[in-house]
């Protein structure tokens, strides 16, 4: 069955270094190292990583530190085949149910001024632009768009 509703999400841990870094390096030009990808699987007080799954394969992964009451996603991917069939809104819902349960208000994340695709997930999600971090990104020299969700509005309780 395709579809959200055949998208499992579980939370991440250093077994699905492999398959994430897979789907990071198909992802980003400039994907993180996986070092960085193993230090953020290792769940803790603050580092929240999700991993979905589709027909018991992991096929994306959100990472996220709790930061006071929000929470800040640093990193979310669908690995591509699997992409627009509900991979990105599962990991992110899962991810607003989670702070909602651990009492945080506020989604916040940094997307690529050119990622129209992210943008306009996020949008739908219901983040706004919140500001820009002219020259962000060490590779391009990108501006990074901050954009921001109530947890509420993410729920569709906004
Ligand atoms: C952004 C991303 C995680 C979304 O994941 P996804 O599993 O494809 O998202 P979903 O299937 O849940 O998408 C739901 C909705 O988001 C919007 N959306 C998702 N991708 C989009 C795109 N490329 N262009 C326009 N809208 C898009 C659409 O409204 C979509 O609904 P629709 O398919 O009915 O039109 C995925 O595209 C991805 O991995 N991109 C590359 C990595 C990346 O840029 N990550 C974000 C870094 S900040």
């Amino acid at each position: 069955m395709s579809g959200p509703q055949a998208v499992r999400v579980r939370g991440g841990g250093p077994q699905d270094l492999a398959a994430v870094e897979r789907i990071e390096r198909a992802s980003f030009a400039d994907p993180w190292s996986r070092d960085t990808l193993y230090g953020e699987l290792l769940a803790d007080a603050m580092r929240l990583p999700l991993v979905a799954e589709l027909d018991g394969r992991v096929c994306g992964f959100l990472m996220a530190w709790k930061v006071v009451d929000q929470l800040h996603v640093l990193n979310v991917a669908a690995a591509p085949p699997a992409r627009r069939r509900g991979v990105g809104t599962a990991l992110l819902l899962e991810a607003a149910r989670l702070a909602r349960a651990g009492g945080l208000v506020e989604i916040t994340l940094e997307v690529r001024d050119g990622n129209r695709g992210a943008r306009d997930f996020y949008r739908r999600h219901g983040f706004a632009e919140a500001g820009l971090r002219p020259g962000y990104y060490a590779d391009n020299g990108e501006d990074a768009v901050i954009m921001t969700a109530a947890v509420a509005a993410v729920l569709g309780e906004g």
